[in-house]
């Protein structure tokens, strides 16, 4: 049986944690989509959706089985459109266990045949987020070992175009 699995999440931008995810993902199942979330609801985004899929295509090229688009409306329906059986999620502490129980006990509610796995990523990246790092790189804090190379290029641009504004 071929099991392929969305990655689905936000990811403003991609972390290191997201791409340690992916890594672990992508030896697991056959085919990953990394899904990202066109109508998110948590306020004005750092990068638009375009240039996330732009850094995630980049940051993926190396792995064969791994893919990513963008979706919108309910996570279940657009598993179900790809023929995927799992939802990949990752969890880094117990702070995180809360809210992807309610998840993924909201998705088999809503597709039970839809299973949801949990990994988690390397200990080095526990505490990394996307908030935090945008937070963090805002004020002035140094990011570089939590972002891809090129998310920090990225990250480094938009901050310049905004200053020059
Ligand atoms: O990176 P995030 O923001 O934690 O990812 C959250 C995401 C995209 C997985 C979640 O918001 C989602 O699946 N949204 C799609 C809408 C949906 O299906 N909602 C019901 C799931 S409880």
């Amino acid at each position: 049986m071929q099991t392929k699995a969305i990655y689905p999440g936000t990811f403003d931008p991609l972390t290191n944690g997201h791409l340690d995810l992916i890594a672990r993902g992508a030896t697991f199942v056959d085919e990953l989509v990394v899904a990202i979330l066109r109508n998110s609801d948590k306020g004005v985004p750092l990068f638009t959706v375009a240039e996330r899929l732009e850094m995630i295509s980049e940051a993926i090229q190396k792995y064969s089985n791994v893919s990513v688009t963008t979706f919108d409306g309910l996570l279940v329906d657009f598993a179900r459109a790809q023929g995927a059986g799992a939802v990949l999620r990752g969890i880094r502490a117990i702070s995180d266990y809360e809210y992807e129980f309610q998840m993924a006990m909201m998705n088999r509610k809503l597709d039970p045949a839809l299973e949801t796995l949990f990994m988690m990523p390397a200990e080095k990246y526990t505490y990394v987020s996307s908030r935090l790092i945008k937070g963090v790189f805002k004020l002035g804090g140094d990011v570089t070992e939590l972002v891809p190379p090129l998310v920090m290029e990225r990250m480094k641009a938009k901050a310049k175009g905004m200053r020059s504004a």
